[in-house]
Formats: C-alpha cells, sequence, structure tokens
C-alpha cells in the first residue's frame, strides 16, 4: 500500500555528486509501483525551495508531466506511489503534500486516524486545505510545530525535533518522509506499524518502502523498529524514538539482486513469476534437510519442547496466503495429528479466539508486512502463544515481530497476483509440518525422508506443466468472452479451486467462485446454466478412491446442468475424459502435494485471460501488493 522513496547525495559543486535525487527516486517508484499505482508523485529540494510535480493514474503520467514541466537539478528527493485511501486518485490527492507556505513536503504510507480531530484543530488556526487527505493534515501539522511550536529554528531541532512532536500526536499507522526547503541536505522520516528501510551508500543515504525502492544503488539495509524517527543525510543516518531518545536498527545485507526483480525477458512479471516457480520451490526446500531426510531448520528458534507441548496451530493469513495455509492443514493435521485451523488474519481478533502458551500462530505472509496479519501476530502473543511466521520478504515486520520465522525463498515477487509466494508457502508450511512431525514422533525418519524426496521431484514437474502450458493458454483466450468462471475442489483441490477463482477475479474482473464440490448440491448447483464454464480438479484415483469417484460424480451433476467442463486430472486418469470438454493433465503425485502442481494451469489460464482482453496483468485495478491498512 503506496511505495514510499527517499535519497540525499552529496550536494553538487562540494563534493561530486554521483546522482540524481530525480533519477534515484524514479527508479525507486518504478520498482516500487507494485505497493500502488493510484497517483503518484515527487518532490525535491533545490535552490533553497521545494520543487514538486504529481499526477493521478500510473507512474508513467508523472514521468510524462516531468518532461512537460522538468524539475531542477538536486541531490535530496522524496517520491511516492499511491494507493488511495482518504481521498480518490486525483491529482489533488497525490503526494508530496506541501505546508509551511509550500516550504514543507510529506509524503505518507498508512491511515492517520485522527485526522478528523487534528484536521478541526489546524482549521481553527486558520490553515486551509485542497485535498481530501489524511496525508495533507499531518503535512500542515508538521509544518505548523516547526514554524510556530519551534519558530522555524534548527537551533530548536528544525524538522527531526518537529517530525518527533508531530509523531506523539498522530494515531493510527503511518511511514512519513519529509523535505524542508530550510534543510536542503536532509530527509526525515518516521514509521509506527508501517514499512520503512534505510539503505546505505557511500556518500548518499537511502529510504525506502522495502530495499527495492533503492537495490540499484546499495545491498546494505537498515531495519527500522517500531515507533521510529530516521534523519538521513549524505554521510549520516541517525535514528531516534519519537521523544528523540537515541535508538539503533538493524544492519542486514540483501542477498537477491536486481536483475532477480526484473521482468527477464517475459511480457509481464507475472509470467516471469509464473517461471520462477521450479526454482521457488527448489530454493524454499534447500539446505533444510540432510541425506538421511532429517530437517534442520535454523531458524525456527522456538525451544523444541515448548513445539513438542504445542496441542492447536492457527494459521493466519489472507488471500492467497491463506490458502496456502488451508492446504498446509490437511498435511499438518494429517502428518502430525495436531488440530490446525485456519483464520483469515482479519477476522481473528474480533472473535475472541481461544489461544494460550499451547497455541502455535503460524502467520503466512509474502510481504511481511499485511497488516490484519501482523495485527492477528501481536493479539495472539499478547494471549501468550508461540508465533511462526511463514515469509518471502527478509527484515519485514511480521517476521521481526514474531518468535521465529521460516523464509520462504522464492526471491522477490512483484506482480500484485501472487503465484510464485504460493508455491514456495506451500512448500515451507510442508516444511514446517515434517519439522513437527519430527519433533513430535508423528512419522518415522524414512517415512518424513519419502515425502522430503516426492517435495524435491516438484520443481521438475512444475516445469513439465510450464513447458506444457499452450493448450492451457489458448484454452484462456478462446474464453475472452466468459462472464463467470466456477471451480470446483474436493480435499486439497478445494482450496486450489478458490485460488483458481481468486486469480481470475483479480486479473480478469469476472466473476468467479471457487467451491467445495461436494457443497454444490447445497447450493451453488443453481448457478448452473447452458454453457457456464466450470473447472474441476480431480484428486488422484491412485488416492482416496471414493474421493475421485465422488468428484467426478460432481463432474456429472454439472455437466448434466449444461456446464462446460474443464478437468485438471493426474497423467492417466481416463475416467475423467468423458465427462470433460477439456482436460488438463498433471504429473503424479502424492495427493497431499498435488496442489503444488494443480495450481499451475489456473494461474495460467486467468493470465492468458486477462491478457487477452488487453489488461495489466502486473498491476489488476483497486489493488495493491502489500496491504498495509486494515
Ligand atoms: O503479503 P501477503 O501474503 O500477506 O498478502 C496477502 C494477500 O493480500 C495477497 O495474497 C493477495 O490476496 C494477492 N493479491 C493474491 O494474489
Amino acid at each position: 500500500m503506496c511505495g514510499i522513496v527517499g535519497y540525499v547525495g552529496r550536494p553538487s559543486g562540494q563534493v561530486s555528486t554521483e546522482h540524481q535525487a530525480l533519477d534515484v527516486v524514479l527508479e525507486g517508484l518504478r520498482r516500487l509501483e507494485y505497493r500502488g499505482y493510484d497517483s503518484a508523485g515527487i518532490a525535491v529540494v533545490a535552490d533553497g525551495a521545494i520543487s514538486s510535480r504529481k499526477k493521478s493514474g500510473k507512474l508513467s503520467n508523472l514521468i510524462a508531466e516531468l518532461e512537460a514541466n522538468p524539475l531542477p537539478a538536486a541531490t535530496t528527493g522524496i517520491g511516492h506511489t499511491r494507493w488511495a485511501t482518504h481521498g480518490g486518485p486525483t491529482d489533488q490527492n497525490a503526494h508530496p503534500h506541501l505546508s509551511d507556505g509550500g516550504k514543507l513536503a510529506l509524503i505518507h504510507n498508512g491511515i492517520i486516524e485522527n485526522f478528523a480531530e487534528l484536521k478541526q484543530e489546524l482549521l481553527e488556526k486558520g490553515v486551509t486545505f485542497q485535498s481530501e487527505t489524511d496525508t495533507e493534515v499531518a503535512a500542515a501539522l508538521l509544518g505548523d510545530i516547526y514554524r510556530n511550536q519551534l519558530g522555524g529554528d534548527k537551533a530548536n531541532g528544525g524538522l527531526t525535533k518537529a517530525m518527533q512532536l508531530a509523531c506523539q500526536r498522530l494515531e493510527g499507522a503511518f511511514t512519513l518522509l519529509a523535505v524542508h526547503a530550510d534543510q536542503p541536505d536532509v530527509v526525515v522520516a518516521a514509521r509506527r506499524n508501517s514499512p520503512l528501510v534505510v539503505g546505505l551508500g557511500e556518500g548518499e543515504n537511502f529510504l525506502g518502502s522495502d530495499v527495492s525502492g533503492f537495490i540499484d544503488y546499495t545491498r546494505r539495509a537498515v531495519e527500522l523498529g517500531q515507533d521510529q524517527i530516521v534523519t538521513i543525510t549524505a554521510e549520516s543516518v541517525e535514528i531516534t524514538d519519537f521523544f528523540g531518545a537515541p535508538a539503533e536498527g538493524k544492519e542486514y545485507h540483501v542477498n537477491w539482486d536486481p536483475a532477480s526483480a526484473e521482468k527477464g525477458g517475459f511480457p509481464s512479471f507475472m509470467e516471469k513469476e509464473i517461471h520462477d516457480q521450479p526454482d521457488a520451490v527448489l530454493q524454499t526446500l534447500l539446505g533444510r534437510s540432510d541425506v538421511d531426510g532429517k530437517l534442520t531448520l535454523d531458524e525456527l528458534r522456538i525451544d523444541p519442547d515448548l513445539l513438542k507441548s504445542v496441542d492447536k496451530i492457527i494459521v493466519l493469513a489472507c488471500g492467497t496466503s491463506a490458502y496456502a495455509g488451508q492446504v498446509a492443514k490437511y498435511a499438518i493435521e494429517r502428518w502430525c495429528r495436531i488440530p490446525t485451523e485456519v483464520e483469515l488474519s482479519h477476522e481473528f481478533r474480533y472473535r475472541d479466539p481461544i489461544v494460550d502458551a499451547q497455541t502455535l500462530i503460524v502467520s503466512i505472509s509474502q510481504s511481511g508486512e499485511t497488516m490484519d496479519t501482523l495485527m492477528a501476530v501481536r493479539y495472539a502473543k499478547e494471549q501468550g502463544a508461540k508465533t511462526v511466521a511463514i515469509c518471502n520478504t527478509n527484515g519485514s515486520t511480521i517476521p521481526r515481530e514474531s518468535d521465529a520465522v521460516l523464509y520462504t525463498h522464492a526471491g522477490p515477487e512483484i506482480a500484485v497476483a501472487s503465484t510464485k509466494a504460493f508455491l514456495a508457502q506451500i512448500t515451507a508450511a510442508y516444511l514446517l509440518g515434517l519439522y513437527l512431525a519430527q519433533l513430535r514422533g508423528n512419522k518415522f525418519q524414512g517415512e518424513i525422508k519419502d515425502i522430503l524426496s516426492d517435495l524435491g521431484k516438484i520443481p521438475e514437474k512444475v516445469q513439465s506443466i510450464l513447458d506444457d502450458a499452450a493448450r492451457i493458454k489458448e484454452l484462456g483466450e478462446s474464453m475472452v468472452d466468459a462472464k463467470s468462471v466456477l471451480f470446483l475442489g474436493r480435499h486439497v483441490g478445494f482450496p486450489v479451486a478458490m485460488e483458481g477463482a481468486l486469480k481470475l477475479k483479480e486479473l480478469a474482473y469476472i466473476h468467479a467462485e471457487g467451491f467445495a464440490a461436494g457443497e454444490l448440491k447445497h447450493g451453488p448447483i443453481a448457478l448452473i446454466e447452458e454453457g457456464q464454464p466450470v473447472f474441476v480438479v480431480v484428486p488422484s484415483p491412485r488416492g482416496r478412491d471414493s474421493l475421485h469417484a465422488k468428484v467426478v460424480s460432481n463432474i456429472q451433476e454439472v455437466r448434466a446442468r449444461g456446464a462446460k467442463t474443464i478437468v485438471i486430472a493426474e497423467e492417466g486418469d481416463d475416467a475423467v475424459k468423458a465427462f470433460a470438454e477439456h482436460v488438463i493433465y498433471i504429473p503424479e503425485t502424492p495427493t497431499l502435494l498435488a496442489p503444488l502442481l494443480t495450481t499451475v494451469p489456473l494461474q495460467i489460464f486467468a493470465l492468458a485471460l486477462a491478457s487477452a482482453k488487453g489488461y495489466d496483468v502486473d498491476q489488476p485495478r483497486n489493488l495493491a501488493k502489500s496491504v498495509t491498512v486494515e
């Protein structure tokens, strides 16, 4: 939700300046645009003044504006790409917002919950507002404190002190970045419940919502803690809390390279990320077990005795990550015999859940910043539960605040629709399940080794689906006029069906629903009419026989009512042929691992259909990659 970049380099004329603020900030925004693309804006400090440009719509609109109305050369700047919360996606509501007579510029990610009360206070002081945003209120507050409380005097602490005082008044979630014309070589930032990372350079420093905001310039990053303020210049990084007490960040090395966040020759990030999936699974498995199949999850720093005493697991996640959790539930319960619930993070806190010291909370989040999940994890911690994060983003907030983390090594996922993270999340959750089974003695080492060996074969099987994707693409393209598509599945195929429907909703903007196939006759079958496309994820005929037979019956039920059935089945499953308009075969694999394969055709289908409609598959309308508001 909103991408934020800040940059300070050495002032020109003083020492050679390698980078222009405009270039660094635009490059950062380009990489962070996946976080929000309702509008974009930039402010630089040059010649003792703030110059800013902002434009509704995608970053390309801002770039066109900058070409028409260039900004002056500068070595200090901030930039923002917005996912609208307060106020629609207009030029006026775009960030930066100015105050202190145009001398101060502020950008913001998050929501200021007490903005109405602060706005009233400022209106009474005679402040006027141009936008409908909470951000402009924060900018006005900061400007008022800087000018009227601190006398606009650097000796009184300047912009840093003003930011501290402003943050003491703000409620909600925010990352704020500010520049002031009086302090041309400084960017001041603050964070509460919203992401912000510092990038350390040589004679230049950076700020970003995540490391991709500055990955082209440095791999040295500093994590900031909760409620911290950071002041960067070209030569220094100073961190305090909201009350001015010195604080420290944690430095770390970013271990992915900028190329992995590029399209790599594919027309879209999504297509590239679908093709990254064999490697995402492989990397997530790598180095986590020995030749005897003994799992060593070094990052899981929870006392093994504590893990042995766990009597309940609650998986917390949203969207695609929640579907990964639902898939994992089947495996964890089967392998560990621990009751496992999967709960949408945003529902969790509000139902008075039963959580105690014997509860293991497993949060799943690609970004590690999803506010709903973060809040649910915090709540569970307060109740005494142990928390493990399955996460794809190093240094993000959820793993930082959890007792332990199991990273998925899928590499940066840029497309808003999650693909490779999903497969990596299932893989990591399976490793966790097997580890618990090993620890608690629910499975013999040989059994764990066999499952790991099956998991090890997944990358090549996913690759074989990708190599044979032409027919699935054609199918997607041929269904460009579909008004509605239904997805059915049972057992682990049920969350896969819901994930297939979600991909189609978010990419192609058409009605899509995933159902448990057995539920159909309890109501949804009324939706079936002549020509209704229905995908059916069929379990292996080698698994529980009755399950396969029941799904085949479900196919017949919808077909008898006119549905056009598209069946995803295991190679060699000839029984389904007679009931399907189209059959997509996937390689043989044990039932519990099948979601790692059956999901892939559904991703390819949604991508092809949305592309045929001419939609932007990387940045679908109304969405943002990382949902950092509740
Ligand atoms: O970063 P997270 O995994 O916590 O994000 C959770 C959901 O917002 C995310 O999976 C969302 O549903 C995706 N757009 C799905 O493609």
